[in-house]
Formats: C-alpha cells, sequence, structure tokens
C-alpha cells in the first residue's frame, strides 16, 4: 500500500473514475461526500472493477467538525484530491450565495485540516473556464485569466488564488492545481459514469439520453459562430485518462517530484470538435440516430476553447490515449447499461 488518499466527491463522475485508478496504482481510498450530486451505489461499481472497497464518509465538506472528524477516524492521510463542488453554470448564476459558500468553505476547511494532520498534498479540480475565451488557441497555463462568467467560474478562479496564498504564506503543502476541459466517456467495463440529476446541463449525458429516447431532441445552442460549421468548439477528454493524470499529480507530489509547490496543468486532448461533429461521431460509432434541431446560442457559452497540453504531456508525462471514437462507445454503452439496470 502507498498510502492513504482522500477523495471528496469520490462518488461523482470524475470521482469515482479517479477513484479506481488511485487504487489500481496501490493507493488506499477515503471518500468522503454528501450524495447531493451522486448515489452510494457507485461505490459497488467500484469494488466490481477494483476488487476493492473503498472507506465511505457520507459528510458535507463545508462541516468542519465532521471533516475533522474523518481526519481522526482515518489516520495517516498523505494526500487529497478535491473534487466536491457544485458544478452547474447556470444555477450558480442564480443561486451564487449557494455556490461561494460550497466551493470556498470546502476548500478552506481541508487547506485548515491539512497541516493538523501532516497531510501534504491537494490536487485541486479546475477549469479551463478560467480563460474564458482566449486570444490564442490552443491556450496554455500561461495564458491570461479572464473575469469569469459565472459565479461557478468565479469560485474556481478564487479557490485556486486561495491555494496559491495558502502555500505562498508557507503552510507545508504542495498542490497541484488540474484545469479541465470537458470530461466525457465511461469506464469500459460500464460498472461506472456519469449520472446526473435530472436533466442533463452538459452536452453528452443530453446525446446518449436522446439517442435512448429519454429526451426527445437535443438543442444545438447556436450555429453561427466563427466556426467550420457554426457550432461550439470543445475539447473532449475521456474521463479515465483524465483520472490517470490525477494520480501521476499525487505520486509527483508525494515523491517530491514537483518543481514548485503549487503547479498547474491542462487536461486536455489539443483536439478541439464542435458540438455537430460530435453528433455526428456518435451517430457513426453507434449507429443510433440523435434527433437534433439548432437553437439560439446559450448564455455564457465560449464560442471555442481547446488545450494546449504539452506542459502536461512534457512535465507529468501524460498524454490523453483514448480516442473520441472509443471514448463515445465508452458513453454508451454506459447508457445502455443504465437502462438494464432500469436507473434510465
Ligand atoms: C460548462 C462550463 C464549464 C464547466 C462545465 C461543468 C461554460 C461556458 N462552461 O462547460 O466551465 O466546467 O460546464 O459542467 O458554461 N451544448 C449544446 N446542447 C446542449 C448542451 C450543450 O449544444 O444541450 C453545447 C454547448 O453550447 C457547448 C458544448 O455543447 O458548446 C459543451 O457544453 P457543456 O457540456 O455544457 O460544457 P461547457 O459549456 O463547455
Amino acid at each position: 500500500m502507498k498510502g492513504k488518499i482522500l477523495v471528496t466527491g469520490g462518488t461523482g463522475y470524475i470521482g469515482s473514475h479517479t477513484v479506481v485508478e488511485l487504487q489500481n496504482d496501490g493507493y488506499e481510498v477515503v471518500i468522503v461526500d454528501n450524495l447531493s450530486n451522486s448515489n452510494a451505489e457507485v461505490i459497488d461499481g467500484i469494488e466490481k472493477i477494483s476488487g476493492i472497497r473503498p472507506a465511505f464518509e457520507q459528510v458535507d465538506c463545508i462541516d468542519f467538525p465532521a471533516m475533522k472528524a474523518v481526519f481522526e477516524k482515518h489516520q495517516g492521510i498523505r494526500g487529497i484530491i478535491h473534487f466536491a463542488a457544485s458544478k452547474a453554470v447556470g444555477e450558480s448564476v442564480e443561486k451564487p450565495l449557494l455556490y461561494y459558500r460550497n466551493n470556498l468553505d470546502s476548500l478552506l476547511n481541508l487547506l485548515e485540516l491539512m497541516p493538523q494532520f501532516n497531510t501534504e498534498a491537494i490536487v485541486f479540480s479546475s477549469s479551463c473556464t478560467v480563460y474564458g475565451q482566449p486570444d490564442i488557441l490552443p491556450v496554455d497555463e500561461n495564458a491570461p485569466i479572464k473575469p469569469a462568467l459565472s459565479p461557478y467560474g468565479n469560485t474556481k478562479q478564487i479557490c485556486e488564488e486561495i491555494i496559491r496564498d495558502t502555500v505562498y504564506a508557507g503552510t507545508p503543502i504542495k498542490s497541484i492545481i488540474l484545469r479541465y476541459f470537458n470530461p466525457i466517456g465511461a469506464h469500459p467495463t460500464a460498472e461506472i459514469g456519469e449520472l446526473p440529476n435530472g436533466v442533463p446541463q452538459n452536452l453528452l449525458p443530453f446525446v446518449t439520453q436522446t439517442a435512448m429516447g429519454i429526451r426527445k431532441e437535443l438543442s444545438v445552442f447556436g450555429d453561427d459562430y466563427d466556426t467550420v460549421d457554426g457550432s461550439c468548439i470543445r475539447d473532449y477528454i475521456n474521463v479515465v485518462d483524465l483520472a490517470k493524470a490525477h494520480v501521476i499529480a499525487v505520486n509527483r507530489m508525494l515523491e517530491n517530484k514537483s518543481l514548485a509547490n503549487v503547479e498547474t496543468f491542462n487536461l486536455g486532448t489539443g483536439r478541439g470538435l464542435t458540438v455537430l461533429e460530435l453528433i455526428n461521431t456518435f451517430e457513426k460509432v453507434t449507429g443510433v440516430k440523435v434527433p437534433h434541431k439548432i437553437v439560439g446560442r446559450r448564455e455564457g457559452d465560449i464560442e471555442k476553447v481547446w488545450a494546449n497540453p504539452d506542459h502536461a504531456n512534457n512535465v507529468l508525462g501524460w498524454t490523453a490515449k483514448e480516442t473520441v471514437e472509443d471514448t463515445l462507445a465508452s458513453a454508451w454503452k454506459w447508457q445502455l447499461r443504465l437502462r438494464e439496470r432500469g436507473l434510465m
């Protein structure tokens, strides 16, 4: 065993895939999740894949005494991967205080507890949303941070600053900030995947649910952008590839390989796809039609963004390996499994 890692939000979409990869690499995982946007059955899925049942505490990260009790119960937590956060852009505009409370307090609690329990390292889930609409594409980590377009995006920027300020103040911790592009797909076993509550806000779950007939039609938000077919461009990255980068980040900090106490990496493929290209590829790979219509632009959408992943490729030795075809096939396999299980 390589030691204990606390994964907040570990029953969520990216969290659950990361727990599996941590276990595959020999770590003992403690999950903390308040199940606000996931359910405890995810732990069964994780166990089916890895053969190991992670410890689970149903705790809200904004509850300081409860979080302290987790550190006391699970002595020797060496590192944290902090996924737990509210992430719906539209909701954050309506309920800004909820977003600031959840996303900031949870990080503050962790940063305060880490030195008390000699926890050395924290990986933070950030987003390419911090770049806004970049002036130069593909976007690298030195691109300027643009004013956030939503309270959600602002929480990511502020959390990054809180981490930098805390480390620069001499707190004995290290951090790696990972800026995700658009994670999609599911574990190849289809034991875990993305399971949004209610109507999906993100593109891929809406695509798979429409293909399944759960939703009548997908709305494509805009076809008048300055792109090949007029729809927005994103960098869609396989969730298992993304999960693996977290394990590399944890290893890097715990093995003292970091070049600075805070490092930041883009996690993307370096390839941009339009919404319409993604839908067409999905139809080709699965043979299933996705009824869709063009509607107006969605407020706050970025026209085009894709990653320059060179820094992660060269410094972390990590590359996104899965093809978009295999990734879309995995998302469909997961959707079919949900149907079999009567969940969708
Ligand atoms: C959004 C956030 C991002 C956040 C992520 C978390 C913005 C600008 N970005 O990413 O900061 O980290 O969610 O969940 O809000 N689309 C459709 N029809 C749909 C749904 C989406 O056409 O029903 C299009 C969107 O216009 C966009 C692309 O699909 O071009 C991807 O959308 P989505 O999956 O929501 O992700 P982002 O908006 O990129």
